[in-house]
């Protein structure tokens, strides 16, 4: 802790005042705005889902001609973290101005079925969003939608509702009230049909598990978000950084690192929100270390806390063999040495050769050292990339996706121990 002048004047220990004054009106080193990390911010680019966006102004453009009588469906499909919620966002916002702009009265509600668990909350959130004053006792959920449906009518409306985690709903509610959304035209007589749907889900499963009277009415069409790949993920955390950090406060290496974790071609899950998660801590550590910068470092000791996964790659490296313990050994003594994140291939090999001669093992041959790394980016304990250019040909990188601490590497040894024992 650095000496304070205290309220006093005084130069002594800071009282508490001091210390809060001082951590209140310091500017961040790293972040220039972190509310722009927070979850329900809709950010301004989001690069990969050019096309999603695409697809959903197809679905929904003829809305906007006069007359129009069709209630539409679409159903947004994909694993959490890829990007949903903030795409649909996205294009409930541009759409709503745009079709304002051309003269076509457009509202959009997007419920979280999660919070709206029944039918009943989610007719009271449209109206509620509709500034419409419906009585709060004595109308069931149907005759809230129809107060609704009269006010769309009345002012020659159109309303997209997007209900979000639609799964929650289908796996709580019951069968009627899922049927009377499906097929509210056949519940409510109307002229022109006002209501459109989104119903963003997570997973396949619950929609074929509905009754096929009431799927027809959903599934009309289905747009896929799949999980992201390493190099999206490092375009998208690029973009985030650039809306919230501190310009030059990040390292491109620390964020490739992260993209590398979660990339789902590189066995992660392919979630933004989970790789999002881990830029922040990583920025909060490198903030309260006095950095400058985020490193590699950092966001690895940010994985270390935030991945989820963390304990359960502990417990597949118990099913990992001698050989493989061997490999992870020599990154170990590779890595302390050489003061080097990441480490060739080839210079991987000389040391787990060594390390084999040590303990009176037969190396391995390529193929097979080579098929172990692969299992152990499997389990999610290394993280490999083919190098760049500026090194002579191409060569695989090989790094951990843990923080080397000495409990680590006092867990492999003694895993190491325990296979040499039992020979
Ligand atoms: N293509 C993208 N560009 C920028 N940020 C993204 C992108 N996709 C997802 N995100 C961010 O990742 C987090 C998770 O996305 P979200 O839309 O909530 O996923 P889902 O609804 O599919 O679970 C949010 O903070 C979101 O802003
Ligand atoms: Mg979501």
């Amino acid at each position: 802790m650095k000496l304070l002048l205290n309220s006093n004047g005084e130069n002594s220990r800071p009282t508490t005042k001091d210390i809060l004054n001082d951590v209140i009106s310091s500017q961040s080193s790293i972040f220039s705005c972190r509310k722009k990390l927070e979850l329900d911010y809709v950010p301004s680019f989001l690069p990969h889902r050019e096309d999603k966006i695409k697809e959903l102004g197809i679905v929904f453009k003829d809305i906007l001609n006069d007359g129009y009588i069709r209630s539409i469906r679409t159903v947004v499909m994909g694993k959490t973290g890829t990007g949903k919620t903030a795409t649909t966002s996205a294009f409930e916002n541009e759409f709503k101005k745009i079709a304002n702009e051309r003269g076509s009265k457009v509202e959009i509600v997007h419920v979280n079925c999660h919070k709206q668990r029944t039918l009943y909350l989610i007719s009271l959130e449209i109206a509620n969003r509709l500034r419409l004053p419906v009585p709060t006792r004595g109308l069931s959920s149907q005759e809230i939608f129809k107060i609704i449906h009269d006010y769309l009518e009345k002012r020659n409306m159109h309303l997209i509702l997007t209900l979000d985690e639609f799964n929650q709903f289908i796996d709580t509610a019951p069968q009627e009230e899922i049927y009377f959304l499906a097929r509210i035209y056949d519940e409510i007589s109307a002229t022109t049909k006002r209501i459109s749907y989104i119903f963003i889900v997570n997973d396949p499963y619950s929609l074929y598990r509905l009754d096929k009277s009431i799927k027809d009415h959903i599934v009309q069409r289905v747009i896929e978000f799949s999980p992201y790949s390493s190099n999206e993920l490092f375009d998208i955390l690029k973009a985030r950084t650039e809306e919230a950090f501190v310009k030059g406060a990040i390292l491109d290496d620390a964020l490739r690192f992260i993209s590398d974790i979660y990339g789902q071609d590189k066995g992660g899950s392919g979630n933004a929100r989970a790789a999002i998660e881990t830029l922040v801590v990583a920025g909060e550590i490198a903030e309260k270390q006095g950095a400058f910068m985020v490193t590699v470092e950092h966001a690895k000791e940010a994985n270390g806390s935030v991945n989820p996964e963390v304990p359960q790659i502990l417990d597949n490296l118990v099913d990992a063999d001698l050989h493989q313990l061997l490999i992870i050994k020599a990154l170990i003594q590779l890595v302390k040495r050489n003061r080097n994140e990441e480490v060739q291939m080839g210079t991987l090999e000389n040391e787990y050769q060594k390390l084999c001669i040590d303990f009176g093992e037969e190396p391995r041959k390529h193929t097979q050292i080579y098929e172990n790394i692969r299992r152990l980016r499997q389990y999610g304990v290394l993280n490999t990339r083919q190098s760049g250019k500026g090194m002579r040909g191409r060569t695989t990188l090989i790094s951990f996706t843990l923080p080397l601490d000495s409990k680590f590497e006092d867990f492999v040894n003694s895993q190491i121990r325990g296979r040499m024992s039992s020979r």
